[in-house]
């Protein structure tokens, strides 16, 4: 697996060794070797997947490759060309392909650029199986100290857009299923939560949650862009954003759940359970905070 010392890939890890799975995780740096170690993969290589011999190397004597890309990377579709031709040389028996929700909209660089790596698998001749997560209902935590400092959920795109987030634990179960089952040959799955929610529906359950309000507003696009710079975003991921943040208020981003629940065999997770896991976990569950407000 590469990228696995990134969010998608902690948690695909974390649900194939939950299976019982043997997984090589391929990192970028040695630190985060030591990191994922905790996790429980049966083995994990430092290496650089834009160089295509340490790729070959790495996937030789596995099974499966599951492909992630560095998140907006700006070469995403020479790099999947790369591990493409890797996973051939190296002889695996199947490549998985962790791609995006609607990878044919031109118009978003970074989905185009995975349509592409799309094409390729599909040309290669490799026995593949692509998987097109909506975006994780999990990103709501970039923002979490503005929800919860000051009851502010910002995006940079109308309160009124609807999207259907999905649970990453939920995607990660399904790349687990699918990685680890027989009779997904050259399927492709769109993976979507269970709502298509606008993000005033978003701030309706952060506030349920949270037990105070919690409003959504809709921030400047280029005072998003700004900060994004200032925080060290770099200009490919700052425009393919924009140009997503223009088409997710045109357009929205919806799907259906279907195809994860059958993976699944289950009801795709909530938001509101997510959401409620987000703030246990930082010990601010809504019920121990009107306790804690009563004291
Ligand atoms: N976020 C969403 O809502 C969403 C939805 C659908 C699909 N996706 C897709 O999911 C994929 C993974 O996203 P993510 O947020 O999990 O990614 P991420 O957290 O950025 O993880 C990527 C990992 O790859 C490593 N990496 C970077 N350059 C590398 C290189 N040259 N060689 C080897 N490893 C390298 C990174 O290490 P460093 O930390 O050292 O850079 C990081 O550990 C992306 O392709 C994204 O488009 C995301």
């Amino acid at each position: 697996m590469t990228g696995a010392a990134g969010k998608t890939g902690r948690a695909v890890v974390r649900a194939l060794v939950a299976r019982g799975e043997r997984v090589r995780a391929l990192v970028f740096r040695a630190e985060q070797a030591v990191a994922l170690n905790p996790l429980g993969p049966s083995d994990v290589v430092v290496a650089d997947m834009s160089n295509a011999a340490a790729l070959a190397a790495a996937m030789r004597g596995t099974a499966t490759v599951y492909f992630i890309c560095p998140n907006m990377h700006p070469d995403e579709h020479e790099l999947g060309r790369l591990a493409v031709e890797a996973a051939s040389s190296a002889g695996v028996d199947r490549f998985v392909y962790h791609s995006v929700m609607l990878p044919r909209v031109r118009e978003m660089p970074h989905h185009w650029q995975k349509h592409l790596v799309e094409e390729e698998l599909v040309r290669s001749g490799l026995d593949h199986v692509i998987l097109q997560p909506c975006a994780y209902m999990q990103n709501v935590q970039a923002g979490i100290r503005r929800i919860v400092d000051d009851g502010q959920y910002t995006v940079p795109y109308s309160t009124r857009t609807r999207l259907s987030v999905v649970d990453l634990d939920d995607v990660a179960e399904a790349a687990a299923i699918v990685l680890s089952s027989p009779g997904h040959t050259a399927k492709t799955y769109e993976l979507c939560g269970p709502q298509a929610l606008s993000q005033e529906d978003v701030a309706c359950a952060l506030t349920a949650e949270l037990g105070r309000p919690v409003r959504a507003t809709t921030v400047v696009r280029a005072e998003w862009a700004s900060l994004a710079r200032t925080a060290g975003l770099g200009d490919y991921a700052i425009e393919s954003l924009l140009r997503m943040f223009d088409y997710y208020e045109r357009e929205g981003f919806c799907g259906d759940p279907t195809e994860l629940e059958a993976l699944l065999g289950r009801p795709a997770t909530p938001f509101s359970e997510v959401v409620r896991k987000i703030f246990r976990d930082r010990g601010l569950a809504a019920a121990e905070h009107r306790r804690s407000s009563h004291a």
